[in-house]
């Protein structure tokens, strides 16, 4: 099969790395990848939300299945243009509809969704600028801390956790003002849970699903989980207390009702679904949905799936995801992120990395990297993921320590504490 994969970061490096291993992959392509897809694929220089550019891209290679990666093209619509062009509409695309992906697009659609159907997640309510008054009237009714969320795609940037109601008050007059353009337009507020996080993945193709490696990643840019929020600074899988019981809980509660309600409101998904959530008392409760898999969780969940990532999709494609199995590796794995120095916030791109071909028995990752005159340079805050197996996590752990130490680039930072808390 002839496979186009959309997406430049640590997340399609793995997802590349996985799908590059099935004996059903005749060719792949990533647009537009980074220096390590390069390894196990062949990069195309198109945006992956260039449609007219994708299109053109998949007519000349006669491309069999198009993979997305990130959130954007899905929010946009990259599954209803294919599907409405007479020429592209044979092509599956791995990832809901637009409608779907509203599930991401939309804190307040998936929150009302999640009521809809009986969903466990925070209580809420969303406001705008003609409700402001009435917002802060909630405000009053919640209890510190206070969340407050963007309704639209900020980049993991839009939720907002404050920590007494005169500035919970203040910031959502701002966010409302514009604070993130017309991502904040609408904000919901919700009530504050308190547990720890773990990220559930599940395929669809609408009807069945098969659930995934579940992994937890480490937000903040401090050890010890403090400073600023991230993109990801590392993960690790297996999760402790998602153990059998506790996932039953989430399967019958969460995963089966929202692959269930999709269908019965009859909004398309043939794609990964990301349950972000929260363990409060031993209960699994929503914190939000992705239409995508998580990054750097990715890092780790491919590491743990056995099975042919090619075949699930062809399940995904043709509707028979059912007669699919889905087999894990038992070994732990986890995922160490170096980042560029200054990394949440403003940093520099395009030092040279060197010591990647030191690294010994990890798997190396590209985040952010570029390919200039020869040489591997940063090319972005998140720059490269090392992941290893372990029999244990402590294992696991120790190994992409050690190995970090080998990689080298000028401002060069990552957590010592990922996994510590679990
Ligand atoms: P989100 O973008 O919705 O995942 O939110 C970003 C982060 O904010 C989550 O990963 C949580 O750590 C935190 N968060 C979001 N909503 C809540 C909530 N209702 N209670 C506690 N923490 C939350
Ligand atoms: N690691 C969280 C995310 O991908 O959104």
């Amino acid at each position: 099969m002839r496979i186009l994969l959309l997406g430049s970061g640590g997340r399609e490096h793995a997802l590349a790395w996985k799908i590059s291993q099935s004996s059903k992959v005749e060719k792949l392509y990533i647009a537009p990848g980074n220096a390590g897809t390069a390894n196990v694929g062949e990069n195309v220089d198109i945006k992956a939300n260039d449609f007219e550019g994708i299109k053109s891209f998949c007519l000349d290679k006669q491309i069999q299945m198009v993979v997305v990666g990130p959130e954007d093209p899905l929010v946009k619509g990259i599954y209803d243009f294919f599907k409405e062009d007479e020429l592209l509409k044979s092509i599956p695309v791995i990832g809901p509809s637009k409608q779907g992906a509203v599930l991401e697009g939309s804190k307040d659609f998936a929150k009302a969704f999640m009521q809809r159907h009986g969903i466990p997640t925070a209580a809420y309510q969303t406001f705008t600028s003609e409700t402001l008054a009435e917002g802060k009237a909630f405000l009053r009714t919640l209890k510190a801390p206070y969340v407050l969320k963007a309704d639209g795609l900020c980049a993991g940037k839009g939720v907002l956790i404050l920590p007494t109601l005169e500035e919970a008050e203040k910031e959502l007059e701002e966010m409302l003002g514009g604070m993130f353009g017309g991502a904040s337009s609408r904000v919901v507020i919700e009530e504050f849970m308190d547990g720890i996080e773990c990220s559930v993945f599940v395929l669809t193709d609408g009807c069945g699903y098969k659930i995934l490696p579940e992994a937890k990643d480490y937000k903040r840019i401090g050890e010890g989980d403090t400073g600023l929020n991230t993109g990801g600074m590392g993960s690790v899988s297996p999760v402790p207390f998602a153990d059998e019981a506790w996932m039953k809980k989430v399967e019958d509660r969460i995963i089966r009702p929202t692959v269930e309600g999709l269908k019965a409101e009859g909004i398309e998904y043939k794609g990964f679904i990301f349950f972000g959530l929260i363990n409060v008392d031993g209960e699994p409760k929503v914190i939000e949905y992705n239409v995508r898999m998580g990054d750097p969780e990715t890092e780790t969940v491919m590491l743990r799936l056995k099975s042919d990532l090619v075949d699930l999709f062809e399940g995904v494609a043709t509707g028979t995801l059912a007669e699919k199995k889905v087999e894990f590796d038992e070994r732990a794995a986890v995922c160490v992120m170096m980042v560029s120095g200054g990394y949440p916030g403003s940093y520099e791109n395009g030092f040279a990395i060197s010591g990647i071909e030191d690294v010994e028995g990890s798997i190396v990752f590209h985040a952010g990297t570029a390919m200039k005159d020869g040489q591997v340079v940063t090319n972005g805050g998140r720059v490269i993921a090392v992941s290893s197996y372990g029999k244990d996590k402590a294992e696991a752990l120790t190994k992409s320590f050690t190995e970090a130490q080998k990689i080298q680039f000028q401002g060069k930072y990552f957590r010592r504490d990922i996994g510590a808390d679990l």
